[in-house]
Order: C-alpha cells, then structure tokens, then sequence
C-alpha cells in the first residue's frame, strides 16, 4: 500500500510535530512540485499561518523564492484587525534572484495586501567582504537591518542546498565547497548538514543566526517530496515554530524519521 493509504494528513503532521517539537504542523494535500494549485494551497494555509499570529503591531522578516512568493499572493486582509501599525521587511538583502522571488518583492507584495507598511533592503544578496565593509557603514543601511533584526516573525522558505547554489549563481569552486561541507538545506543564507548544524554562510546583510535564534515565531513554509531531507536538517536546527508543508514532503520525512 502507499504510505499515504496508511497515514492521513493529521497524523503525518502530528508525527512532524512531535518528533521536532514544533507549536503547530499543516500538511496540505498532494505534491506542489507537482502541481501548481498544491503550491497555492501551500501558499494559502501558510498566509493563514502568518495571520494567525501576527498581532497589530509586528514587524515580519520574509525570505525570496517562489514559495514566498505564493503565500503574498494569498494573503489576504484580516477580517477584523487593522495592520496599519504593522511593518514587513526582508530578512535580507535579495539583489540576485529574479525580482519575483526576491524578499523585497513579497514584503511589499504582502504589506500592500493587508494594508501594513514595508521597508526594503536594497543590497545585493551575496557581498564581497570590501562591499559588506562600506554597506554596514551606511545610515539608512544601518537603520533598516536593525528594524530586521528585532523583528517579532520570520516566515522563510527552504531550498535544497545543491539547487540553491545553482540558482543564486555561486561559482563552482563555492558550490563544491559546499558540498564538500555536507550542506543539503540553505535557508535564510545559511546553509545546513542532515544534522541541522550551520555548515557554511554567506557574507549578507540582514538577520543573522543569533537573531533567528531568538525570534519568538519563526514559520517555514516548503514542500515538495524533493525538499524533505533539507526541511528535515532545518527543523533539525531547532528554532522552527511553525512548518507548513505538503503531503509529499511529509511523507517523506516520516519515512525517514
Ligand atoms: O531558501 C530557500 C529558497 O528561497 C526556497 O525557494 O520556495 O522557490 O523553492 P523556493
């Protein structure tokens, strides 16, 4: 029988949330690789995710990619709260990426939904030490990466390590290095071992490790059967609160836990 005759979507994601310790798991239904209406689910219950902690006057750090991208376009104002007071920034600096995906992009997207405020960060995603150097100098800089870094809520994708260095462009000799380090997660610019331990960072401005330690909700929105060891090394990490995945990630995962 397939694993998903013997395990219901509740009990996948109670076996995730138990085995990891995290406050809440929603597993929607199917694979969003897949299917592009499973990643509007994905995007749809982790909006709700989102809104379901996020009070009056939050700041929310997001991360790129194309599964941020799709809870922005899911978000929807809030019944009965006004978010006015309420702020989303990028957890970093995104210049690299397909403007799209990039986190400036779906924190203005998501603020200009739900009626909240936004600030962008408009440095490149990957610095050389010189330009990192001269960019922490910067007023505005500074301000606005202190506004990321207190901020309350991150909601971040995950990526497969290997992929992540393909489509940020790294240079072969990084990307080597990489997995030759046993990277197989990169979220937040950081890039995880199958152990959950920080493996290799990029030089980037934003959130750092000891901010993402001490955030009180941190949410991780990524499915897809291919993305289950590298969802598996984040919430081995730690510091996730929330996941919200799909049927063929969880599957996945519980196979292998
Ligand atoms: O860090 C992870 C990536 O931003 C995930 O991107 O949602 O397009 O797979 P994705």
């Amino acid at each position: 029988p397939m694993a998903e005759e013997l395990f219901g979507l509740n009990e996948l994601s109670e076996k995730i949330r138990r085995t990891y310790g995290l406050r809440k798991v929603v597993v929607v239904p199917g694979d969003c690789e897949a299917s592009p209406l499973t990643k509007r689910d994905l995007g749809r219950e982790g909006a709700k995710a989102l809104l379901g902690v996020m009070n009056q006057e939050d700041t929310v750090a997001v991360t790129g990619g194309s599964t941020l991208a799709a809870v922005a376009e899911e978000l929807n104002p809030h019944a009965s709260a006004s978010m006015k007071n309420s702020w989303f920034v990028p957890a970093r600096g995104g210049l690299g990426e397909s403007l799209e995906f990039q986190a400036n992009t779906i924190a203005s997207t998501m603020a200009k939904r739900v009626g909240a405020q936004y600030r962008l960060l408009h440095v490149p995603d990957l610095l050389s030490d010189d330009a990192y150097q001269s960019l922490v100098q910067d007023r505005n800089i500074q301000e606005i990466v202190d506004v990321i870094r207190r901020c309350r809520i991150i909601v971040h994708g995950i990526g497969d390590a290997m992929e992540m260095t393909r489509r940020r462009r790294l240079d072969p000799a990084a990307a080597q290095e990489i997995q030759r380090e046993g990277a197989v997660a990169e979220s937040f610019g950081y890039y995880f071992n199958e152990q959950g331990e920080v493996v290799h960072r990029m030089i980037t401005l934003g959130l750092r490790l000891e901010d993402i330690i001490r955030t009180e909700i941190v949410i991780g929105i990524a499915g897809g059967k291919d993305k289950a060891t590298a969802i598996h090394s984040v919430l081995k990490f730690g510091h996730e609160d929330i996941l919200v995945t799909d049927e063929a990630a969880a599957v996945e995962i519980c196979r292998q836990i």
